[in-house]
């Protein structure tokens, strides 16, 4: 699935080099090769970790997205981990058996691993070890669908992969190649990998960094408009409340992951006026921050957002957990103290007491259904009064030949109303707060409010 294409290098003799991650993956690395296979899911929780009803649940449907069905699941609780095998020589003992008996070919940890547990645990099991971390690039790197997405999903999956090289290489190593005083072609080969991965992940932000910067202008540019950015758990309905609230045709899947990357859209919202509207990348417990760190630019635009709708499926057995999951998302991407509302979705297939439950606990949620519109009306007013509070209803003369403030307000506030006179048009509109340090800078504007004080964009 996933070649890495590493470009010329100029300090050697490596141009049109290509380092390619499938066809290294039987001999090296596993990125790209989780499809079709039976796995066993492995969770370890140490203490005083909090524990779901079903922990491994999750992972489940993480594997599930990356096609690989599970076979069977193993948990243990530890006090720390096992430092050669993460679990310890008595589960792993009872995660061979189990392996055999289902005849798994592929283990499945949803803790986090250091290449030489990996390592230990293929060399015992005898079968392909990954981590959660792994799984999640996995899936990532085949929904990635714009450019900047697969050079986030490249750079992180090289993160990841470049202390693991190591590894990969050991098999030749354990040929008796190389020996004392002589640096065996593992070796070799394993620095010309290194500075490759290093050369490519240096090309690859330093693309991102031109994207992120392009990417900045474009959200300041659009910063006379309100904008609402869509984020929660994955699988949450974002893009199908996004769709719906916009009639746009996005991207919908029953697949976890299916927007890896920002999409704006334009919603008018009734009442209130034209706002931008953007999908983000759905969220996952314990996002690893190597994808964190690569899509930072993409959840830039949550970041810039006046408002957030934090999209939750309220129809799944571990809603509470998904939401906090993604406020724990969030908190770890630095976007805290941003407003947002909570909407509970999905509650077409929700049982009516499950919602008062969910109600109970978070009671400024606002219930919806993005699949066939229920509550979809509330959900305007309630992100209308939250923009609201930054919005002003006037009435304005406006010379009839200027056209430009004319456009002005009807591409950044609401025109309520307009009355023609002989030369001048009086115009009725609500218009963000914020917009007025921009009017007053037009001198042929009058009606325009002197005692408030506001930024000046
Ligand atoms: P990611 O891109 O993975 O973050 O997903 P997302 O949050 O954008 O979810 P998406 O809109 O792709 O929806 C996921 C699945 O949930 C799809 O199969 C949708 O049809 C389904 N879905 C979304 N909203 C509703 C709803 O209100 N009711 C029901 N029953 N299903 C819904």
């Amino acid at each position: 699935m996933s070649s890495i294409f590493f470009p010329a290098d100029g300090d050697s003799n490596l141009t049109k080099e290509r380092f390619d991650a499938s066809t290294h993956a039987d001999r090296m690395t596993r990125v790209g090769s989780v499809v079709r296979e039976l796995a066993v899911l492995v969770g370890v929780y140490l203490e005083g970790q909090n524990i779901a009803a079903s922990p491994l649940d999750e992972l489940s449907g993480l594997a599930e997205a990356a096609q690989v069905r599970e076979v069977g699941r193993i948990t243990q609780r530890r006090r720390k981990p096992e430092a050669a095998t993460y679990i310890g020589s008595g589960k792993l003992e009872e995660l061979k058996e189990l392996v055999n008996t289902v005849d798994a070919n592929l283990v499945i940890f949803d803790n986090d691993l250091a290449p030489s547990q990996t390592k230990n645990l293929e060399e015992y099991l005898k079968i392909k070890v990954i981590d959660r971390t792994e799984l999640i690039l996995d899936i990532f790197a085949s929904r990635a669908r714009t450019n900047e997405a697969r050079l986030a999903v490249e750079l992180a999956q090289l993160e990841y992969s470049l202390p693991r090289l190591k590894r990969m290489w050991t098999h030749l190593e354990r040929q008796g190649v190389g020996g004392v005083g002589l640096r065996g072609p593992g070796e070799k080969q394993l620095e010309v990998d290194r500075r490759l991965a290093q050369k490519r992940i240096l090309d690859l932000k330093s693309e991102l960094n031109i994207i992120q910067q392009r990417r900045h202008r474009e959200v300041a540019a659009r910063k006379t408009s309100r904008t609402v950015s869509l984020v929660g758990y994955t699988n949450a309905g974002k893009s199908t409340l996004l769709n719906r609230l916009t009639n746009s045709d996005e991207y919908v899947k029953d697949q976890l992951f299916a927007t890896l990357d920002t999409r704006t859209r334009r919603w008018h919202l009734p009442g209130w006026g034209p706002v931008l509207l953007s999908d983000t990348v759905g969220f996952v417990r314990d996002l690893p921050h190597h994808l964190i760190a690569s899509f930072r630019a993409t959840l830039e635009e949550a970041n810039q957002a006046d408002l957030l709708l934090h999209v939750a499926d309220a129809s799944s057995r571990h809603a509470d957990i998904q939401i906090e999951a993604a406020f724990q998302v969030l908190t770890d991407i630095g976007i805290r103290e941003k407003d947002t509302l909570l909407v509970l979705n999905k509650i077409d297939v929700l049982e009516p007491d499950r919602l008062e439950i969910l109600l109970a606990k978070y009671p400024n949620a606002v219930p919806i259904s993005a699949g066939n519109g229920l509550g979809i009306e509330n959900l305007t007013v309630a992100v209308s009064d939250i923009l609201s509070k930054e919005f002003l209803d006037l009435t304005l003369e406006i010379p009839v030949a200027n056209g430009r403030i004319m456009a002005l307000l009807a591409r950044d506030g609401e025109i309520l109303s307009k009355h023609y006179g002989e030369e001048t048009v009086s115009v009725h509109c609500r218009i963000p707060k914020h917009l007025l340090g921009r009017l007053r800078q037009e001198k042929e504007i009058h009606g325009l409010p002197e005692n408030i004080t506001t930024r000046n964009f």
